[in-house]
């Protein structure tokens, strides 16, 4: 089996709810283009309707209708933020700004992330944050009166600093973050698009309190976490020739991309046109034979969303690979550590953990199997490769790719033969 012909991905979901977050704050309407259709966009966009914001259109076209800095309204009822941590914390951090209340909940898999992390630095800046005694959610943030904070990060997360960051513009005075790793960067990039000035100095990213935010355009790239699916799919099958085209090239997500160029992947990244504060490339991939690789600590915030498809590529590779430092996968919408490790195994490769390491031996063959998504998409997704390869198998819980994916099964069958 092979992969041909070119493929286009969901806009991505990490800039998507900042678009529709940003586009609610600014003065003036904003129109998006190319926003996820993913149900966890959909969460940040309800969310936001319920706290008074009116979005027209259906994704990928939307257009927003600002309240100005500080003019959200306090909803009716719970804010269901489903199964997304971008949407729980970084709406925390806005809500957080605001002289009212919101509690937010979510699915299963959400209500046992942990919310710790956003909740101690609102804390800091003068926000009441109530969790459950574990510290997850539901979450519920009484805000208002807010005081900026310098806030060293003691976790590498981009979600925690936007959080902050989008707090720190309802707060007096500026608001720092101080990343312990440099994690993705579009809050920083898209509030310099909305005209808020953004202070960058190495691992530290300022915000003014009360920098108003002016409506724009915002073009979304394609999804690079959506791409590398594709990417690695087509590397793997034997005689695949694919184009992904449109993908964000932004240097903070592409690190999926360095670690398979040092397996020996063939993918040729041409520039494509520019998407506003994003840059956009062209993927061309060819078929191609794997080695094993080390991926160091400090790589993996620029790849966290694609340790599952790497392990898989890993897990035909080579010799032996190792991911190290991927404690922060155990946080994500399942054990994603125990979840990728067991999969793999069901596939007939060898993979344990050790510490927080993940090592990888590869085998030349997959075995069909039976593969459980923890209702995770993204082992969904890998799992689902994992079965072509493999020439048959079941995923269990497949549907979940609707998260992020939701054509994601119907594409690929498409352009495979
Ligand atoms: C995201 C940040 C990452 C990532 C998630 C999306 C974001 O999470 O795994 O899929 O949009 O900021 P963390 O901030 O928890 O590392």
């Amino acid at each position: 089996m092979k992969l041909s012909g070119e493929a286009r991905v969901p806009g991505d979901k990490s800039v998507s709810h900042r678009a529709l977050i940003l586009g609610a704050l600014a003065d003036g309407e904003t129109a998006v283009e190319g926003l996820s259709s993913g149900a966890d966009v959909h969460s940040t966009r309800t969310c936001l309707e319920a706290l008074g914001v009116e979005i027209s259109g259906s994704a990928p076209n939307v257009r927003v209708r600002g309240r100005g800095l500080g003019g959200l309204k306090e909803p009716a009822g719970d804010l269901d933020a489903g199964n997304s941590g971008t949407t729980m914390r970084l709406l925390a951090g806005v809500v957080a700004g605001h002289g009212f209340s919101a509690r937010f909940t979510g699915d299963e898999s959400l209500v046992r992330r942990p919310m710790k992390r956003v909740a101690e630095p609102l804390r800091a800046m003068g926000a009441k944050v109530d969790l459950t005694p574990a510290d997850t959610a539901p979450l519920a943030v009484s805000g208002g009166g807010l005081k900026g904070i310098e806030y060293a990060s003691p976790t590498a997360s981009a979600q925690v600093k936007s959080a902050i960051l989008l707090a720190g513009l309802h707060a007096s005075g500026s608001t720092a973050v101080i990343e312990p790793v440099a994690t993705r960067d579009h809050t920083e990039r898209m509030l310099s698009a909305f005209g808020a000035p953004v202070g960058l100095s190495g691992r530290k990213v300022t915000v003014t309190g009360g920098s108003r935010l002016k409506a724009t355009k915002v073009l979304i790239p394609g999804d690079p976490s959506s791409a590398a699916f594709w990417v690695v799919a087509a590397t793997l099958a034997e005689g695949s020739e694919l184009a992904v085209r449109g993908i964000g090239s932004n240097p903070t997500r592409t690190g999926y991309l360095s670690v398979l160029a040092r397996m020996g992947a063939d993918i040729h990244r041409e520039p494509a046109r520019g998407e506003g504060g994003e840059a956009v490339e062209d993927l061309i991939v060819s078929s191609s034979e794997l080695r094993g690789v080390e991926v160091g600590a400090a790589e993996i915030p620029g790849l966290i969303d694609e340790i599952p498809i790497l392990a898989l590529a890993a897990a035909r590779a080579e010799g032996t690979s190792r991911f190290r430092g991927l404690d922060e996968l155990r946080h994500k919408e399942s054990d994603r550590l125990a979840g990728v490790a067991a999969l793999l195994r069901a596939l007939g490769a060898q993979s344990r953990i050790e510490g927080d390491d993940l090592i990888v031996t590869g085998t030349e063959k997959f075995a069909a199997a039976r593969i459980d998504s923890l209702a995770d998409h993204r082992l969904a997704m890998t799992g689902f490769i994992g079965a072509w390869l493999a020439g048959g198998g079941t995923v269990l819980g497949a549907d979940c790719a609707k998260i992020s994916y939701p054509s994601f099964y119907g594409d690929f069958m498409a352009r495979a033969s």
